[in-house]
């Protein structure tokens, strides 16, 4: 693949993955691409290498502009093996390059590697490699999102390096925001940054925030944000770091997803009566089938949403197994700033509403209690109870948005 010079000397050398669509479990209908960058200074450096597979593609973009036993430098800001798997192909043609990385870096590697024979030098906020005219600043930012990430600022031409943050999983020919723009639209850049931010940055809210606010008060202008996924933000890096901070600080339009799965319709009819209620108040609403959509997708669409509700019919005085994993799912992005509730179908004894309260309660979540329980198959009056359930959940809704305008 053809190097992208993106600034002055520095290189685009990554890989385009349009075929896949299971990222570690995660949906990737628009594929990914593995970014690195090579600059071309007195030290040649390289900052991060590909997913292992795609090294061939990295070395070949290398090749056509230098021998790749040139590289002095091998910057690793994140070992998570999309961007640090290649690495081993990369020191066989380079085995004389310094990789710089984090104290937590080295010790994934060296768990993933025989790096007996390599040589390191750990970085920290604020330690610097001179490669010759251009000046790189190491940025610790443990959490975003694994506990070795870090980000390479290069001051002359300010640009960042970012890693993960500010990424998107999308396979594209274009490579800065602005190509991708004209060919496709703002409206699906945007969505594929709150989808990456959804399902990989959620729990890290606060953190974004602080090290937004560490990088600003550093004053480090940036002209350029290069992530290891996706577009390069050239003409609007401003415009990421502000969805980030928005995110962060916990806006989210007002919507309300409801988020379900049935065994035999009922929990489902229960659906219809609730989305009109909801409509009625005035408040956007979707539906969403958890055996009929992906994971990933169902946390967007939560994540895009002030207010959820989750119905599920009992199975043996518990959630439906979708249901749950769904919850499993969603603890463990740690959601914050979203009113919930339940609702669902039961034959016998109950269950699966009470126990969704119970995830709600470990999740630290805002909730609209009671939940809403049908036996069997709802009645023309269930129907009335549902369709009331959802106006008055979409009303507390809206009272619960103001909080955050
Ligand atoms: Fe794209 Fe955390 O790896």
């Amino acid at each position: 693949m053809k190097a992208i010079e993106i600034k002055p000397d520095i290189y685009w050398v990554g890989a385009i993955d349009w075929a896949v669509r299971d990222f570690h479990g995660y949906v990737t209908p628009r594929g990914t691409t593995y970014n690195n960058y090579l600059i071309l200074d007195e030290q040649i450096t390289l900052v991060d290498t590909v997913k292992h597979g795609f090294s061939r593609v990295t070395i070949d973009s290398i090749r056509s502009m230098i021998d790749p036993s040139k590289i002095v430098n091998l910057i690793i800001n994140h070992i998570e093996p999309d961007h640090a798997s290649g690495i081993g192909e990369i020191m066989e043609l380079a085995p004389c390059a310094t990789i710089y990385t984090t104290v937590k870096g080295k010790k994934g590697l060296d768990r993933h590697f025989d790096t007996s024979q390599w040589k390191f030098r750990i970085v920290k906020t604020g330690d610097t490699l001179n490669t010759g005219k251009y000046n790189l600043l190491f940025l610790e930012t443990p959490m975003i999102h694994w506990p070795d990430s870090m980000m390479t600022y290069i001051r002359e031409v300010k640009l960042l390096i970012s890693q993960d943050a500010f990424g998107q999983h999308l396979a594209t020919s274009a490579r800065f925001d602005s190509e991708f723009i004209e060919c496709a639209s703002h409206a699906e850049l945007e969505e594929a940054v709150i989808d990456y931010y959804a399902n990989i940055l959620m729990p890290f809210g606060q953190l974004i925030k602080t090290k937004i606010a560490e990088i600003q008060k550093l004053g480090l202008e940036i002209d350029m944000i290069a992530p290891d996924h996706g577009i390069i933000w050239k003409q609007e890096p401003a415009k990421v770091i502000n969805m980030y901070l928005d995110m962060a600080s916990g806006k989210a339009p007002l919507r309300i997803a409801v988020i379900y799965d049935t065994m035999w319709h009922s929990t489902e009819l229960m659906t219809i009566p609730l989305m009109e209620g909801i409509k009625e108040e005035g408040v956007e609403c979707k539906v969403i089938k958890l055996r009929a959509t992906p994971m990933s997708a169902a946390i967007k669409d939560f994540w895009q949403s002030r207010g959820c509700l989750i119905g599920s019919p009992t199975l043996n005085n518990l959630l439906y197994p979708s249901v749950a994993e769904f919850l499993t799912h969603l603890r463990g992005l740690r959601p914050k700033n979203r009113l919930i509730g339940a609702f669902g179908s039961y034959g016998w004894g109950g269950g699966a509403v009470k126990e969704a309260y119970k995830e709600f309660e470990k999740m630290k979540l805002d909730v609209f209690e009671p939940g809403l329980q049908v036996l069997y198959k709802p009645s023309s009056e269930d129907e009335t109870r549902c369709y009331e359930f959802g106006r008055e959940f979409a009303r507390q809704v809206r009272e619960y948005h103001e909080k955050f305008t």
